[in-house]
């Protein structure tokens, strides 16, 4: 089966956890741009969206969905969002689609975090996927060379955040203690967030296969 359509598969699952009348927080990234064309269908049920990146506004905007501030709400019942890389923790790698800042708002500002992924985004450990870090623009340079004290192969991207940051991405990092790099690196002046999410994991997880989407409970 292809990537797509494994993508496709879980992004429809995730619609049957989605309850009436709340606002959800939708992650960024494709298999996110799957679930926004079902949520389409399903948009008079749900009061709207919260949304992590400017491409996800824009989705949901096209396909008629309402798009709400974090800040007027005061609670967020649920978000849902994917990954690119997690281990059997669930200790997660995000940011590939350089929007882990307000991913990780949204994940921590949920009271439930469902993430969807296909089988690739499975690994023993993590760091094969580039790890990404916003970063300050005024403070790269600095961020980069501490960086580097921590391993692998550190390099900028080329890309300006909906934050109006840097994002840097370490390369070639084995990853075997997430909570302790995560943290590391948040320690570092400069550093707006990191893309390991050790802290904050899914309380649901639903994996798509050739053979059936499976879900994970961890509540
Ligand atoms: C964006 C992310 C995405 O969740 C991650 O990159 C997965 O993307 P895709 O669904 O395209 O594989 O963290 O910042």
């Amino acid at each position: 089966m292809k990537l797509k359509n494994l993508k496709k598969k879980v992004a429809l699952e995730a619609l049957k956890f989605i309850p009436e009348k709340i606002f959800v927080g939708i992650g960024t990234g494709s298999t996110i741009s799957y679930l926004i064309n079902f949520l389409k269908n399903i948009k008079n049920k749900i009061k709207g969206a919260v949304s992590s990146s400017y491409e996800t506004t824009m989705s949901l905007r096209r396909n008629g969905i309402k798009v709400v501030k974090l800040n007027s709400l005061d609670c967020l019942p649920l978000y849902i969002d994917s990954a690119d890389e997690i281990n059997n923790n669930m200790e997660m790698i995000k940011g590939g689609g350089a929007a882990l800042t307000r991913e990780k708002i949204l994940a921590s500002a949920a009271d439930e975090f469902i993430c969807i992924i296909d089988e690739t985004k499975q690994v023993k450990t993590l760091g094969k996927f580039p790890l990404p870090i916003e970063v300050l623009p005024m403070s790269y340079r600095y961020v980069m060379k501490e960086l580097k004290k921590i391993g692998g192969e550190v390099s900028k991207r080329n890309v300006i955040t909906d934050n109006n940051n840097y994002i840097l991405d370490i390369s070639k990092l084995c990853i075997l203690n997430p909570l302790e790099i995560e943290n590391k690196i948040n320690n570092i002046p400069g550093v707006i967030s990191v893309g390991i999410f050790s802290q904050r994991k899914p309380d649901i997880l639903l994996v798509s296969t050739k053979k059936n989407v499976k879900t994970f409970f961890y509540k």
